[in-house]
């Protein structure tokens, strides 16, 4: 079993390998996705609704992540960890390189960020120092208020032909890695066709590089409602285990997403 690195996730696009990922926050859980072979996990910021009862993300802090990355780090071997930098951690380059360096030094092997153009310089200064960066574009939760509540995005062309053009800089810049959340499918194809780097979605179609889901929308206990395009793998297995399983093999076989999940 060896570690899955941002090498390794470049090669599985090149093979054509779908990237298998999910969220993480503690060591149990973590520790089982990592047996069950997923390939990556993602401490994400998604923790201030799941665990902590919030109605959006912005009330995450750094100690937050870092404390959860922690945990999730104890738990695992082989699957690639990223860390979320969650809202206001990463508004300055500086304060972007200080809080990145605590979530590297916390166990996570790369850090994601939530945005486009105005990010390039810090995408640039991290990748320079040594800290893989994921990039996240479409629906960006943190940015909820800006766009007026949890809402598809890339549907016009000025704004489909403005996240093409930000998936390119982030790769230019630096990006490793880059998901998109919530985007009509074609676009996501279009953006996954033009980049060399890998592409997870969510919500984003079924022609990406791999697809990443929250875990407590994949084992049906999320408070709320469950996204459309999001699947409840407990409902049809045993255990979570067997969910797990069931949710990597669609993902790699391509069957998930279907239709009814993605966005046209
Ligand atoms: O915070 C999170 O869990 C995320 C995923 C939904 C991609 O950013």
């Amino acid at each position: 079993m060896s570690k899955v690195t941002t090498s390794s996730l470049q090669k599985f696009k090149q093979e054509g390998r779908k990237i298998t990922a999910l969220t993480a926050y503690d060591a149990s859980f973590a520790g089982a996705f990592d047996a069950e072979g997923i390939d990556v996990l993602l401490v994400g910021d998604s923790l201030g609704m799941v665990l902590q009862g919030h109605n959006d993300t912005l009330p995450v802090t750094v100690a937050d992540i870092a404390y959860h990355t922690r945990c999730v780090h104890r738990g695992i071997e082989r699957a690639l960890l990223i860390a979320d930098m969650p809202f206001m951690s990463y508004a300055t380059p500086e304060q972007t390189l200080q809080n990145a360096a605590l979530l590297m030094q916390a166990g996570a092997n790369m850090v994601k960020v939530e945005g486009g153009e105005w990010l390039l310089p810090s995408v640039t200064m991290l990748t320079e120092r040594g800290i893989p960066v994921c990039g996240h574009l479409g629906l960006t939760p943190q940015s909820v208020h800006v766009f007026g509540g949890f809402k598809v995005q890339g549907r016009d062309e000025d704004n489909s032909q403005r996240i093409l053009r930000e998936a390119k800089a982030l790769q230019a810049a630096g990006a490793q890695l880059l998901v998109l959340e919530c985007i009509p499918a074609s676009l996501a194809k279009l953006i996954t066709d033009c980049l060399s780097i890998p592409v997870i979605g969510i919500g984003a179609g079924k022609d990406t590089d791999g697809q990443i889901l929250v875990m407590h929308d994949v084992l049906g206990i999320s408070s709320g409602y469950i996204p459309r395009f999001s699947k409840n793998y407990l409902q049809q297995s045993g255990d979570i285990r067997a969910a797990i399983r069931c949710y990597i093999d669609e993902v790699t076989r391509g069957s998930f997403p279907a239709a009814e999940h993605t966005f046209n």
